[in-house]
């Protein structure tokens, strides 16, 4: 008797296939879900700027990698090697403490009805709306996975040394243009990248040992300060001239050399790609406007496979074939 009641418990909330997504999802189920993320990003900026950067690249990896599902928030367990130490993540993406702060925060409001992947979603509009961005309103309604997988994110996930060839190929597969891409590339205009990142381009673009030619030659001197050879490859640099401020200055600086990113300066040297960059550096407006549309259609990948509302965002909620003593509820 109780085991089956237990068992309908915990089978209701896993839904299968693609969620229908729209505007207002919580707004019975949990009126203050949305000021409620709101207000633990303004904490989390509050302790360290930051923090809206890390944020709202997770939205990015997330969605990239089987859809916008907070795979990428799973921890590794002895059976399941998650997204977290993938090539493009390990010593890299950080604040997932930000998340479980505001899941935490839902979840005592409103327990067990806002998913992981939502609570990205919200958080990465809110940091860019709280560092001087645009704000937009967000659909909702996702599923979080049940499943990571490592091996997914290191084969779609770019790396800052691609070419902008490479960056349009790899965003047509999610159906987004050129000038989605470019858009969502301005993301930059906020955060910091470690000298991990630009190395190769400082010292060997070629494989001739010479730094890479797009590179302004006051800015290459900088960056020699900043990124020396034989620097901690931790340390950071401001990926624009204002990386707190959500604006147009990153495409400002790809025009005048000054990208930090081989993956961002090459939008300016190729002409597929220049005439964007170009356009978005002369007029913020039409940049915050292809920057929100471009957010919203990444928002919209979605893997079609089942999901659930975890409890907790780095784990997946217990199933009955796995329950443990200590999670009967009496
Ligand atoms: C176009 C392809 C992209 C590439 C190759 C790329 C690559 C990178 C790299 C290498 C870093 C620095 C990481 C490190 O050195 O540890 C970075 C930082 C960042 N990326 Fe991207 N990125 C891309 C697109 C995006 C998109 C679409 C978004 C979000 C919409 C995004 C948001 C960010 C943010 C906000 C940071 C700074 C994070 C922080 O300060 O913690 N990126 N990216
Ligand atoms: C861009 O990168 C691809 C793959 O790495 C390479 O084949 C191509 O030649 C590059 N294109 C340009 C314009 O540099
Ligand atoms: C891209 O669009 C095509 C045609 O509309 C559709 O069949 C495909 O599923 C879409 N792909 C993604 C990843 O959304
Ligand atoms: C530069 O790259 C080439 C080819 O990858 C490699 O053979 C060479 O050793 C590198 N040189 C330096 C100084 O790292
Ligand atoms: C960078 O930091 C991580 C921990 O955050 C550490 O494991 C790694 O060894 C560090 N890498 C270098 C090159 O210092």
């Amino acid at each position: 008797m109780y085991t089956s009641l237990l068992l309908l418990f915990l089978v209701l909330p896993m839904i299968t296939g693609e969620a229908e997504l729209r505007h207002g999802f919580y707004s019975k189920s949990c009126p203050k879900a949305e000021s409620t993320v709101r207000e633990v990003m303004k904490r989390a900026m509050i302790r360290e700027i930051r923090s809206a950067a890390s944020v709202m690249r997770l939205q990015f990896h997330d969605c990239f990698v089987d859809g916008c599902d907070a795979s990428l928030l799973l921890d590794n367990t002895p059976t399941m090697r998650g997204e977290k130490r993938s090539l493009s993540n390990i010593n890299s993406l950080r604040n997932y403490h930000v998340i479980d702060e505001i899941k935490m925060a839902l979840e005592d409001i409103c327990p067990l009805t806002v998913s992981c992947a939502d609570i990205i979603i919200m958080a990465s509009r809110d940091a860019v709306a709280m560092t001087g961005g645009p704000d937009w309103e967000v659909k909702l309604g996702r599923l979080d996975s049940l499943t990571a997988s490592e091996a997914d994110s290191d084969a779609i996930m770019p790396s800052p040394r691609f070419n902008a060839s490479a960056l349009i190929d790899l965003f047509a597969k999610f159906n987004l243009t050129v000038k989605d891409m470019v858009a969502l590339s301005g993301s930059h205009s906020i955060g910091k990248g470690r000298c991990f990142s630009i190395m190769h381009r400082l010292y060997n673009q070629s494989g001739d040992g010479k730094p890479d030619p797009a590179i302004e030659p006051a800015f290459r001197q900088e960056l020699y300060k900043l990124c020396p050879p034989n620097v901690d490859l931790n340390l950071t640099v401001n990926l624009d001239a204002t990386p707190t401020v959500f604006d147009n200055q990153y495409f400002k600086d790809l025009v005048t050399g000054r990208g930090y990113l081989n993956s961002d300066q090459t939008l300016h040297t190729n002409p597929k790609t220049r005439g964007w960059v170009v356009k978005f550096s002369k007029d913020q407006d039409s940049f915050f406007k292809a920057f929100v549309k471009g957010m919203i259609k990444m928002g919209d990948i979605q893997s079609g496979r089942p999901g659930e509302v975890r409890r907790k965002c780095r784990v997946v909620n217990k199933r009955p074939g796995s329950i443990s003593r200590s999670f009967l509820p009496y």
